[in-house]
Protein backbone atom coordinates (compact mmCIF):
# COMPACT_ATOMS: atom_id res chain seq x y z
CA UNK A 1 0.00 0.00 0.00
CA UNK A 2 2.77 2.13 1.26
CA UNK A 3 4.39 1.50 -2.65
CA UNK A 4 1.54 1.95 -3.99
CA UNK A 5 0.89 5.73 -2.73
CA UNK A 6 4.08 6.38 -3.53
CA UNK A 7 4.00 5.71 -7.12
CA UNK A 8 0.96 7.60 -6.79
CA UNK A 9 2.36 10.37 -5.92
CA UNK A 10 5.63 10.44 -8.06
CA UNK A 11 2.89 9.99 -11.25
CA UNK A 12 1.08 12.97 -10.06
CA UNK A 13 4.46 15.00 -9.67
CA UNK A 14 5.63 14.06 -13.39
CA UNK A 15 2.03 14.53 -14.51
CA UNK A 16 2.17 18.27 -12.87
CA UNK A 17 5.58 18.85 -14.45
CA UNK A 18 4.83 17.73 -18.18
CA UNK A 19 0.64 20.03 -17.97
CA UNK A 20 3.67 22.69 -16.77
CA UNK A 21 5.89 22.16 -19.38
CA UNK A 22 2.84 21.83 -22.01
CA UNK A 23 1.63 25.49 -20.61
CA UNK A 24 4.87 27.19 -21.34
CA UNK A 25 5.85 25.53 -24.03
CA UNK A 26 3.93 28.12 -26.58
CA UNK A 27 6.07 30.64 -25.40
CA UNK A 28 9.60 28.46 -24.89
CA UNK A 29 9.11 26.93 -28.80
CA UNK A 30 9.74 29.83 -31.06
CA UNK A 31 12.84 30.06 -28.78
CA UNK A 32 14.02 26.73 -27.46
CA UNK A 33 15.13 23.60 -30.61
CA UNK A 34 14.88 21.40 -27.90
CA UNK A 35 11.28 22.21 -26.97
CA UNK A 36 10.07 22.68 -30.55
CA UNK A 37 11.09 18.93 -31.22
CA UNK A 38 9.51 18.20 -27.48
CA UNK A 39 6.40 19.53 -29.01
CA UNK A 40 6.63 17.33 -32.21
CA UNK A 41 7.40 14.32 -30.37
CA UNK A 42 4.14 14.99 -27.64
CA UNK A 43 1.79 16.01 -30.62
CA UNK A 44 2.87 12.74 -32.44
CA UNK A 45 2.05 10.62 -29.09
CA UNK A 46 -1.16 12.43 -28.46
CA UNK A 47 -2.38 12.92 -32.48
CA UNK A 48 -0.29 11.37 -34.31
CA UNK A 49 -2.11 8.82 -36.88
CA UNK A 50 0.61 6.54 -37.62
CA UNK A 51 -1.18 3.24 -38.53
CA UNK A 52 0.54 -0.17 -39.03
CA UNK A 53 -0.30 -2.20 -41.67
CA UNK A 54 -1.21 0.43 -44.27
CA UNK A 55 1.91 -1.56 -46.36
CA UNK A 56 4.07 -4.58 -46.48
CA UNK A 57 7.31 -3.64 -45.13
CA UNK A 58 10.62 -4.47 -45.82
CA UNK A 59 13.39 -4.10 -43.50
CA UNK A 60 16.35 -1.58 -44.69
CA UNK A 61 18.85 -4.71 -44.05
CA UNK A 62 17.18 -6.90 -46.71
CA UNK A 63 18.24 -3.68 -49.02
CA UNK A 64 21.75 -3.09 -49.01
CA UNK A 65 24.85 -5.36 -49.26
CA UNK A 66 26.56 -6.19 -46.04
CA UNK A 67 29.83 -4.40 -47.48
CA UNK A 68 27.98 -0.91 -47.97
CA UNK A 69 29.42 2.25 -46.80
CA UNK A 70 27.33 4.95 -45.54
CA UNK A 71 28.15 8.93 -45.16
CA UNK A 72 25.77 10.96 -42.78
CA UNK A 73 26.53 14.62 -42.55
CA UNK A 74 24.15 17.10 -40.85
CA UNK A 75 22.98 14.47 -38.52
CA UNK A 76 20.89 16.59 -36.06
CA UNK A 77 17.14 17.56 -37.56
CA UNK A 78 14.57 20.04 -37.40
CA UNK A 79 11.19 18.47 -36.91
CA UNK A 80 10.67 19.23 -40.55
CA UNK A 81 13.37 17.06 -41.31
CA UNK A 82 13.81 13.79 -42.09
CA UNK A 83 14.58 11.61 -39.07
CA UNK A 84 18.06 10.23 -38.03
CA UNK A 85 16.91 6.81 -38.94
CA UNK A 86 15.60 8.11 -42.16
CA UNK A 87 18.84 10.29 -43.43
CA UNK A 88 20.77 6.86 -43.12
CA UNK A 89 18.04 4.56 -44.72
CA UNK A 90 18.11 7.50 -47.72
CA UNK A 91 21.81 8.03 -48.06
CA UNK A 92 22.49 3.75 -47.62
CA UNK A 93 19.94 3.63 -50.55
CA UNK A 94 21.63 6.58 -52.78
CA UNK A 95 24.87 4.70 -51.97
CA UNK A 96 23.75 1.26 -53.31
CA UNK A 97 22.38 2.21 -56.50
CA UNK A 98 24.94 4.61 -57.26
CA UNK A 99 22.69 6.89 -59.39
CA UNK A 100 23.37 9.41 -62.28
CA UNK A 101 20.76 11.78 -61.33
CA UNK A 102 18.22 12.53 -58.36
CA UNK A 103 15.19 14.59 -58.04
CA UNK A 104 13.53 15.79 -54.36
CA UNK A 105 10.79 17.00 -54.25
CA UNK A 106 10.98 19.16 -51.14
CA UNK A 107 14.58 20.89 -50.63
CA UNK A 108 13.39 22.71 -46.98
CA UNK A 109 16.93 23.13 -45.53
CA UNK A 110 18.81 20.74 -47.81
CA UNK A 111 19.81 18.68 -45.13
CA UNK A 112 18.33 15.73 -47.34
CA UNK A 113 19.98 16.90 -50.46
CA UNK A 114 23.33 17.02 -49.10
CA UNK A 115 23.70 13.56 -48.34
CA UNK A 116 21.63 12.50 -51.22
CA UNK A 117 24.84 13.94 -53.24
CA UNK A 118 27.36 12.89 -50.98
CA UNK A 119 26.34 9.53 -51.35
CA UNK A 120 26.17 9.41 -54.81
CA UNK A 121 28.90 9.16 -57.19
CA UNK A 122 31.07 12.37 -58.69
CA UNK A 123 28.75 12.63 -62.14
CA UNK A 124 25.53 12.84 -60.19
CA UNK A 125 23.26 15.55 -60.21
CA UNK A 126 20.86 16.06 -57.74
CA UNK A 127 17.86 18.06 -58.65
CA UNK A 128 15.59 19.64 -56.10
CA UNK A 129 12.75 21.73 -55.97
CA UNK A 130 10.79 24.25 -53.57
CA UNK A 131 8.61 27.12 -53.35
CA UNK A 132 10.36 29.94 -52.41
CA UNK A 133 9.47 30.19 -48.97
CA UNK A 134 7.38 33.11 -48.18
CA UNK A 135 4.69 31.07 -50.71
CA UNK A 136 4.43 28.69 -48.60
CA UNK A 137 2.58 30.16 -45.50
CA UNK A 138 2.42 26.20 -44.23
CA UNK A 139 6.09 25.61 -43.87
CA UNK A 140 8.05 27.76 -40.95
CA UNK A 141 12.45 27.64 -41.26
CA UNK A 142 14.66 29.76 -39.48
CA UNK A 143 17.08 29.43 -42.38
CA UNK A 144 17.55 29.63 -46.05
CA UNK A 145 16.18 26.85 -48.54
CA UNK A 146 19.23 24.92 -48.96
CA UNK A 147 21.32 26.32 -46.41
CA UNK A 148 22.54 22.83 -45.39
CA UNK A 149 24.58 22.71 -48.88
CA UNK A 150 25.54 26.00 -49.74
CA UNK A 151 29.68 26.48 -49.55
CA UNK A 152 30.19 22.46 -49.65
CA UNK A 153 31.85 20.53 -51.99
CA UNK A 154 28.87 18.97 -53.50
CA UNK A 155 26.89 22.23 -54.05
CA UNK A 156 28.01 22.41 -57.21
CA UNK A 157 26.24 19.07 -58.52
CA UNK A 158 22.60 20.45 -56.86
CA UNK A 159 20.40 22.05 -59.02
CA UNK A 160 17.82 23.81 -56.87
CA UNK A 161 14.84 24.42 -58.61
CA UNK A 162 12.18 27.10 -56.94
CA UNK A 163 8.75 27.12 -57.97
CA UNK A 164 5.64 24.52 -57.12
CA UNK A 165 6.55 21.08 -57.68
CA UNK A 166 3.22 20.57 -59.41
CA UNK A 167 3.68 23.14 -61.98
CA UNK A 168 7.48 23.27 -62.60
CA UNK A 169 8.91 22.06 -65.73
CA UNK A 170 10.56 18.87 -65.34
CA UNK A 171 10.66 17.43 -68.68
CA UNK A 172 14.58 18.30 -68.96
CA UNK A 173 14.43 15.09 -66.92
CA UNK A 174 12.04 12.88 -67.87
CA UNK A 175 13.18 9.21 -67.75
CA UNK A 176 16.34 10.18 -66.80
CA UNK A 177 16.01 9.72 -63.05
CA UNK A 178 17.08 6.40 -60.78
CA UNK A 179 16.22 7.88 -57.51
CA UNK A 180 13.33 10.38 -56.60
CA UNK A 181 12.35 11.82 -53.16
CA UNK A 182 8.89 13.44 -52.30
CA UNK A 183 8.56 15.22 -49.76
CA UNK A 184 6.72 18.20 -50.58
CA UNK A 185 3.29 18.81 -50.56
CA UNK A 186 1.62 16.12 -47.86
CA UNK A 187 -1.87 16.67 -48.61
CA UNK A 188 -3.79 13.64 -50.51
CA UNK A 189 -3.65 15.33 -54.16
CA UNK A 190 -0.33 17.06 -53.36
CA UNK A 191 1.40 13.45 -53.09
CA UNK A 192 -0.81 11.91 -55.79
CA UNK A 193 0.15 14.74 -58.24
CA UNK A 194 3.77 14.47 -56.93
CA UNK A 195 4.46 10.73 -57.19
CA UNK A 196 2.72 10.87 -61.22
CA UNK A 197 4.89 13.05 -61.86
CA UNK A 198 8.10 11.15 -60.61
CA UNK A 199 6.78 7.83 -62.52
CA UNK A 200 7.70 9.72 -65.81
CA UNK A 201 10.88 10.75 -64.30
CA UNK A 202 12.03 7.65 -63.82
CA UNK A 203 14.47 5.70 -65.85
CA UNK A 204 14.05 1.92 -66.44
CA UNK A 205 15.58 0.70 -63.32
CA UNK A 206 15.01 3.28 -60.79
CA UNK A 207 13.12 3.61 -57.37
CA UNK A 208 10.78 6.29 -55.52
CA UNK A 209 11.17 7.25 -51.80
CA UNK A 210 8.35 9.07 -49.99
CA UNK A 211 8.56 10.53 -46.45
CA UNK A 212 5.92 10.57 -43.96
CA UNK A 213 3.91 7.62 -45.61
CA UNK A 214 1.95 7.35 -42.51
CA UNK A 215 1.10 10.89 -41.90
CA UNK A 216 -1.44 13.81 -43.23
CA UNK A 217 -3.21 13.11 -46.44
CA UNK A 218 0.41 10.92 -47.72
CA UNK A 219 -1.02 7.89 -46.01
CA UNK A 220 -4.15 8.16 -47.93
CA UNK A 221 -3.17 9.27 -51.26
CA UNK A 222 -0.22 6.50 -51.47
CA UNK A 223 -2.30 3.82 -49.96
CA UNK A 224 -4.82 4.75 -52.97
CA UNK A 225 -2.07 5.18 -55.45
CA UNK A 226 -0.81 1.66 -54.59
CA UNK A 227 -4.53 0.23 -54.91
CA UNK A 228 -5.15 1.98 -58.22
CA UNK A 229 -2.05 1.44 -59.92
CA UNK A 230 -1.40 -2.01 -58.58
CA UNK A 231 2.08 -0.58 -57.29
CA UNK A 232 4.27 -2.68 -54.60
CA UNK A 233 4.66 0.29 -52.28
CA UNK A 234 6.38 -1.35 -49.14
CA UNK A 235 7.16 0.65 -46.21
CA UNK A 236 11.31 0.82 -44.70
CA UNK A 237 10.54 -0.87 -41.43
CA UNK A 238 11.13 1.54 -38.30
CA UNK A 239 10.99 4.61 -40.56
CA UNK A 240 8.25 6.78 -42.32
CA UNK A 241 9.38 6.49 -45.31
CA UNK A 242 7.93 4.43 -48.35
CA UNK A 243 9.34 2.94 -51.50
CA UNK A 244 8.62 1.33 -55.06
CA UNK A 245 11.07 -0.74 -57.15
CA UNK A 246 10.92 -0.10 -61.30
CA UNK A 247 13.00 -3.38 -62.57
CA UNK A 248 13.56 -3.05 -66.40
CA UNK A 249 10.86 -0.12 -66.70
CA UNK A 250 8.09 -2.23 -64.60
CA UNK A 251 7.02 -1.95 -60.95
CA UNK A 252 8.95 -4.57 -58.74
CA UNK A 253 8.93 -5.75 -55.13
CA UNK A 254 11.73 -4.64 -52.90
CA UNK A 255 15.01 -6.33 -53.93
CA UNK A 256 19.26 -6.42 -53.02
CA UNK A 257 19.78 -2.85 -54.78
CA UNK A 258 23.06 -2.59 -56.62
CA UNK A 259 24.09 -0.24 -59.02
CA UNK A 260 21.23 0.99 -61.25
CA UNK A 261 23.81 1.48 -64.50
CA UNK A 262 27.75 1.57 -65.05
CA UNK A 263 29.21 4.70 -65.24
CA UNK A 264 29.02 7.02 -68.29
C1 LIG B 1 9.01 18.49 -44.93
S1 LIG B 1 9.85 19.73 -45.78
C2 LIG B 1 11.09 18.85 -46.70
C3 LIG B 1 12.15 18.27 -45.84
C4 LIG B 1 13.36 17.77 -46.59
N1 LIG B 1 13.03 16.93 -47.71
C5 LIG B 1 14.27 17.04 -45.65
O1 LIG B 1 14.40 15.80 -45.81
O2 LIG B 1 14.84 17.68 -44.77
C6 LIG B 1 8.74 20.14 -47.06
C7 LIG B 1 9.28 21.20 -47.98
O3 LIG B 1 8.49 21.20 -49.18
C8 LIG B 1 8.17 22.51 -49.54
N2 LIG B 1 6.90 22.44 -50.30
C9 LIG B 1 5.66 22.22 -49.82
N3 LIG B 1 4.78 22.17 -50.83
C10 LIG B 1 5.49 22.37 -51.97
C11 LIG B 1 5.16 22.43 -53.35
N4 LIG B 1 3.90 22.28 -53.77
N5 LIG B 1 6.15 22.65 -54.24
C12 LIG B 1 7.43 22.81 -53.84
N6 LIG B 1 7.80 22.76 -52.54
C13 LIG B 1 6.86 22.55 -51.63
C14 LIG B 1 8.11 23.29 -48.24
O4 LIG B 1 8.35 24.66 -48.45
C15 LIG B 1 9.18 22.61 -47.42
O5 LIG B 1 10.42 23.25 -47.56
Amino acid sequence: MKRTLAEATRLESAALKVALKALTLPLTVPVVRRDRHLLWRLFETCFGSQRPSVYPEVALGELVEPHSEVRVVELPSETFNVTEFELFCIAAVASAIEPARIVEFGTADGRTTLNLARNSPAHCQVVTINLPLEDDAGHVQDTAVGSRFLNTAESSRIVQIWGDTRTVDLSPYQGACQLVFIDADHSEEGVVADSLTALKLLDRDALILWHDALRYGVQRGLPRLARERQLPIHLISGTNLACLFFVDGKPAPPRRLSRVREPA
